[in-house]
């Protein structure tokens, strides 16, 4: 049986009744850092899926990348586009289901923003989350992000494994895959600084 609290509806409820405690007002730090350290160049098109409020997305375009961020939750793609307003700061805020993105945007990103979006989906939806990025990535493009490793049951937030991605991304080298050093407080220790690249 589905899980109504996962779907669009269900996200959606959540942003109208302000029940969003995943998300910490700024982009957390490991990835302001990785967008900094240039994991890919400046300029690259980025993908961030469940992209919530867009933190992410306003971070990765003051520092010079080209972003699509795609949720599937009305009021999240509303947040994003009020703060482009308010901001000046120009993305693309796509309404839209992360699963479709292979046939949406077929090889069409440099690279995929990963964040609390795999451990929002439905663990046995993981295998379809694969195929939507890996057909969404140009040739040697990369997965970038966190994954939530708390290690508790039940969830949203659902948890994941170093094996569990490790076994997923199966058509991806891992060029890094660490423990993140500066996660937000309250998941130290929790996340894996993930690299992923997908091989062509
Ligand atoms: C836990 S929130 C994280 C939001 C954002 N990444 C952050 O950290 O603030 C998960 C987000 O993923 C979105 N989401 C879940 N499943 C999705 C799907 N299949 N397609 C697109 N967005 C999805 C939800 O609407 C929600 O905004």
């Amino acid at each position: 049986m589905s899980d109504e609290r996962l779907s669009a509806i269900g996200w959606n409820t959540r942003y109208l009744v302000q029940d969003t405690g995943w998300d910490k007002g700024h982009c957390a730090p490991p990835l302001a850092r990785l967008l900094a350290e240039g994991v890919v160049p400046k300029g690259s098109h980025l993908a961030i899926v469940g992209a919530g409020r867009g933190h992410e997305a306003f971070e990765a375009v003051r520092q010079g990348y080209r972003v699509t961020a795609i949720d599937f939750a009305p009021e999240a793609v509303r947040a994003m586009n009020a703060g482009i307003r308010a901001t000046g700061l120009a993305f693309e805020a796509l309404e839209a289901d992360v699963f479709t993105l292979h046939h949406t945007h077929a090889r069409a990103f440099d690279a995929v923003l990963e964040h609390t979006c795999y451990c929002a989906i439905d663990p046995t939806t993981r295998d379809r989350y694969v195929t939507a990025i890996e057909g969404a990535l140009k040739p040697g493009g990369l997965l970038f992000g966190l994954f939530y490793n708390h290690g508790r049951p039940g969830g949203p937030p659902f948890d994941t494994t170093e094996a569990d991605v490790r076994a997923r991304f199966s058509r991806f080298d891992f060029e890094r895959f660490v423990r993140a050093a500066d996660s937000f407080p309250g998941r130290t220790g929790e996340e894996w600084e993930a690299v992923l690249r997908l091989r062509e």
